[in-house]
């Protein structure tokens, strides 16, 4: 079937993710679209998706590849409690997840904070924007059928279907990771924790590894994750530093040996 706000939304049992469903052939970026619809007003669990961007971005602000009919690229609208914002990247990561595993039978690790991993390459991230008046807009991107080796920026990455060798249902996946969206969003309003399902999914815990934060270089043991999902690393020289964010350029090697 075809990919349209109709088809998203029909049937898809949610109570709050996909109550509004804005569905775009082109934008510039899913975070734009849904920073507007928020202003004008749309409620918490609009949604917005688009066919391609021209201009989706990642953290860091790097470009974020998106080819029209290739990807997921997805901005939800939230409103969540100062307590719960710090966990809402976690839950995008986890839904994408079980989504992905769900629909294609692969199985996601998670490379800290949020780079949804199979096979040891990136298949997927996780973008959080919010302000001070309490919105955050959700982003998740999936490389679905796109051709990593087309693009500089995807060289290293994958896609689901170059994993599984055939094709894979956008329609079928996205209204999937909305309705574990909706699932864990609810569980976290709820008072539940979503650090430990998050943490066992996280690979990069007992390694060794080297990460570019907004302020330097660290490398380090990874030795575990703290409440707000901050990355804990002891240093070679024994002292330890508490990351909160950054991204992971290299493994230098694991304690499993
Ligand atoms: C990352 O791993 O750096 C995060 C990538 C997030 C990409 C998604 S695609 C949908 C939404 N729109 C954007 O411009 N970015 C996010």
């Amino acid at each position: 079937m075809a990919l349209s706000a109709d088809s998203i939304a029909k049937d898809l049992g949610t109570t709050l993710v996909g109550r509004q469903v804005v569905y775009k052939p082109v934008v510039t970026s899913t975070m734009d679209e849904a920073r507007c619809l928020a202003v004008d007003g749309a409620a918490e669990g609009a949604v917005v998706f688009a066919d391609a961007q021209t201009a989706g971005r990642g953290r860091f602000r790097r470009r974020w590849v998106t080819p029209p009919g290739e990807s997921i690229a997805v901005s939800i609208i939230f409103r969540p409690s100062g307590e719960q914002l710090p966990s809402l990247s976690q839950m995008g990561a986890l839904a994408a997840a079980q989504a992905i595993e769900a629909v294609t039978g692969l199985s996601v690790a998670l490379k800290w904070p949020n780079d949804l991993m199979v096979n040891g390459r990136k298949v997927g991230g996780v973008l959080v924007e919010s302000d001070e008046g309490g919105l955050a807009i959700l982003g998740i991107g999936i490389n679905v059928a796109l051709d990593p080796e087309s693009y500089a920026e995807t060289a290293a990455a994958t896609s689901l279907a170059l994993e599984l060798g055939r094709e894979v249902s956008r329609l079928g996946l996205l209204r999937r990771l909305l309705q574990e969206l909706d699932r864990l969003y609810s569980e976290l309003r709820s008072g539940g924790d979503l650090r430990t399902a998050w943490a066992d999914r996280l690979r990069t815990l007992g390694q060794t590894i080297r990460v570019q934060t907004p302020t330097g270089v660290e490398e380090g043991l990874a030795t575990a994750v703290d409440s707000h999902g901050a990355l804990i690393l002891r240093r070679r020289d024994g002292s330890q530093v508490k990351l909160l964010a950054g991204e992971v350029t290299m493994q230098l090697s694991t304690s499993e040996g």
